[in-house]
């Protein structure tokens, strides 16, 4: 079943870069190979999605990081999905473990958020993942199914949504999760939307990994069989993203 679902890639700068580096990735990855059997999208800081949207190559979309659940208005330092559709952007990232535990960001908006980013037209990579307190307590599914429930609630139309399965244990730490670990939740979330959602839907939704994914170990990691793809971090900095990129060939 795995084989009718596209890899997907992204690579998420978070707050990193500047207009020197960003050039330098970028004239990187515009003169890489990047596979059609692979969707490919980078996620730079919100200052430079106009930028990297202008010169990066066609075969790779630019996501935001985020959004707010309102098209306009009084919400300073926020950006629209209205505004990131506007600049000719399709994807936006929600519920990144650094806006829920650097930012507080509660299951509640971070739903609210994906219904009004689906209802706008984006796409949306939705993250969820437990801390290592939760999964040393045996938790890991209570709360990744709880965090994928809030945003199951407002997606109408799964085909718009692609799940990132990020242990907060293992983002910007170098402790990947072993391709065995991953692929236990990813198969775990996938039963769950079976369950809670359709059949279908569990089999076409793309479920990705991140957490210290890098050129060494996302060989391993994609020859999982619920492995879709990944979302890189730091390696997203890094010439060995090509690498990640073309995992699967
Ligand atoms: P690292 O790849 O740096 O661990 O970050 C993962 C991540 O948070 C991607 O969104």
């Amino acid at each position: 079943m795995a084989a009718a679902r596209k890899f997907f890639v992204g690579g998420n700068w978070k707050m990193n870069g500047n207009r020197s580096s960003i050039e330098g990735i970028i004239a990187n990855l515009n003169k890489s190979e990047v596979s059609i059997e692979t969707d490919v999208i980078v996620a730079p800081p919100a200052v430079y999605l106009d930028y990297t949207k202008q010169t990066i190559q066609s075969g790779i979309k630019v996501a935001a990081q985020n959004c707010y659940k309102e098209s306009k208005g009084a919400f300073t330092g926020e950006t629209s999905p209205a505004m990131i559709k506007d600049i000719g952007l399709e994807w936006v990232i929600l519920g990144h473990s650094e806006r829920r535990h650097v930012f507080g960001e509660t299951d509640q908006l971070i739903g609210e958020k994906v219904g009004h980013a689906l209802s706008e037209g984006l796409q949306v990579i939705a993250c969820v993942g437990e801390l290592l307190s939760d999964r040393e307590a045996g938790n890991t599914n209570e709360v990744v199914f709880k965090q994928v429930k809030a945003i199951s609630e407002n997606v109408k139309d799964w085909s718009n949504v692609v799940i990132a399965y990020e242990p907060v244990w293992a983002i910007g730490t170098g402790k990947v999760a072993s391709p065995e670990q991953a692929q236990e939740v990813h198969n775990d979330l996938r039963v769950w939307l079976s369950d809670q959602v359709s059949v279908d839907v569990a089999q076409s939704t793309r479920i990705i990994y991140g957490g210290s994914v890098n050129g060494a170990n996302c060989k391993a990691l994609a020859k999982q069989p619920d492995i879709d793809g990944f979302l890189v971090g730091g390696a997203s900095l890094k010439p060995e993203f090509v690498d990640i990129i073309n995992a699967r060939q």
